[in-house]
């Protein structure tokens, strides 16, 4: 360990074989040099804040990779992970709570598979539900089921104000004005064909565009191509530099007098990358252009406000955020919901009908015609409550230390090609290794229980920019573990 004496002052210090007594040859470690071209390629940024140590723990390989005695709250940033032998693992905390209690939360993470405990890293595809959302779901069926918003009885009461809790609590959890900016959907993919057809389309004539980026998964490029073949507009494609982050000089290019619109990922799902979205809006503002964002992948990685974000349209699926499949959410402005053709007709969105006419409901009701999914709705809701007590900063933190491990420790596995490489990620862990398909690599790590996405991820044109047809996905939520980590490179290091 460094003392206060030769505590190290610049990068090139950092590693220096001089510390106490260590020789890392000793301990099988590379020596500086090798050191420095390892840590070069992965810290080109990295400096020491004053005062602070920087030798890392040392865990020997093959024992457990989370640290004795851990401070509740502190999340250590991975730092020595690049270390053959060496490595540091975020604390097994999300903020204040221990990940054991968390991993006690989700049933299924006990679960069997191949004789083997389940490890999930299939997380950009869906999330595992905690027991308070299953709970939550049986208490709806057991005590309150109804329809909502119609009839006089007690039930309908119970239900109506279940679900309209689950709208108030959807519109907090990501800075929304008010309820009457919260429309239920069936997911994202609903979401952003409503976004499409009952506010966009109307908007388009013959050459006017839509703005879109690289990194769209397929629902947020089809739904646009449906319109455009409609309407005779054209989709413009803002481009990504080679780590997969938007350039958005080049974005900024794209807008035009015949602009109409822009449809933007917060995160990538393929890449993981974390768009400027801030930036991209405000550019897309400045030439009077609405904008959506495909919120699908971010929700449940870092905290969102709509509001700070100054998003016309946000669009995120339950069941990315540890809540039921089949339901999602959409947030619309006021203007731009009261503009807006109703998507479906039925009941629940009118005022009234005659044969001759129908007066419509305003939003949300206006675009929630027929029976909706009112169990799945109470249940995200709870998953809401569930993420926002442990706190979506606290997931952030956790996150992104293991984020960072996941990437130092897959990138020393030789052969192993990472594919995103932005500064700014989140979750996602896309790869290819040499000399083995992505249906190999995936059924292998299958058989020992770890599940990750193999294939194109519903995002063709971002992995296609790079070369491929499809990457080996592992993507981490708050519940996952270094220790999990270590499974899935043993895993790899041992297929190849
Ligand atoms: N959109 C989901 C994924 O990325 C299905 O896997």
């Amino acid at each position: 360990m460094t003392t206060a004496s030769n505590a190290p002052t610049r990068n090139s210090d950092l590693w220096r074989t001089d510390l106490g007594a260590l020789d890392p040859k000793a301990y099988g470690l590379p020596d500086d040099r090798e050191l420095a071209a390892i840590l070069a390629g992965y810290f080109p940024d990295f400096s020491a804040p004053a005062g602070q140590s920087f030798a890392p723990a040392l865990v020997p390989q093959g024992s457990p990779a989370v640290l004795p005695a851990p401070t509740p709250g502190s999340v250590e940033s991975g730092l020595a992970s690049g270390v053959s032998g060496v490595r540091l693992a975020p604390a097994p905390y999300v903020g204040n709570i221990p990940l054991q209690t968390i991993r006690a939360d989700f049933p299924i993470l006990e679960e069997k598979v191949e004789g083997k405990k389940l490890v999930w890293l299939d997380n950009a595809a869906t999330t595992q539900r905690p027991r308070q959302v299953i709970d939550r779901i049986s208490y709806y069926y057991a005590h309150e089921n109804s329809n909502v918003h119609r009839g006089a009885h007690t039930l309908a009461a119970r239900s109506t104000d279940a679900y309209e809790a689950a709208r108030l609590k959807v519109a907090r959890f990501i800075g929304a004005p008010g309820t009457d900016n919260i429309v239920f959907v069936r997911g994202t993919t609903e979401a952003i064909n409503l976004v499409a057809q009952a506010y966009v389309k109307p908007l388009l004539r013959t050459g006017d565009e839509i703005i879109l980026s690289l990194l769209e998964h397929h629902a947020n490029i089809v739904p646009w191509q449906i319109v455009a073949a409609e309407t005779g507009a054209v989709l413009r494609v803002a481009p990504v530099d080679e780590s997969g982050q938007i350039i958005l000089a080049e974005y900024g290019k794209l807008f035009n007098r015949r602009t109409r619109f822009a449809s933007l990922a917060h995160v990538s799902n393929a890449l993981g990358t974390i768009a400027p979205v801030e930036e991209m809006i405000a550019i897309a503002h400045g030439f009077s252009v609405r904008v959506c964002i495909d919120g699908a992948q971010s929700v449940s990685h870092m905290p969102v406000n709509v509001s700070a974000l100054d998003a016309d349209f946000f669009v995120f699926s339950g069941h990315k955020i540890f809540g039921p499949t089949g339901i999602g959410a959409l947030y619309g402005k006021d203007d731009v919901l009261e503009a807006a053709k109703p998507y479906q007709g039925g009941g629940n969105m009118i005022a009234d009908v005659t044969f001759e006419r129908t007066e419509y409901q305003k939003a949300p009701a206006k675009f929630e015609a027929g029976t909706g999914n009112i169990a799945d709705a109470v249940g995200l809701g709870a998953a809401l409550d569930y993420v926002s007590q442990i706190g979506m900063a606290n997931i952030a933190g956790y996150e992104q230390a293991l984020l960072n491990y996941g990437i130092r420790e897959l990138a020393r596995i030789p052969g192993l090609h990472l594919v995103g490489t932005a500064a700014h990620k989140a979750s996602v862990l896309s790869f290819v290794l040499d000399g083995h398909s992505i249906t190999e690599v995936g059924e292998r790590l299958s058989r020992q229980g770890i599940a990750v996405r193999a294939g194109h991820h519903c995002a063709q044109p971002i992995l296609r920019h790079f070369g491929y047809e499809g990457t080996v996905r592992p993507s981490l939520a708050f519940y996952n573990s270094a220790e999990e980590i270590d499974q899935l490179v043993r895993a790899l290091r041992q297929i190849i």
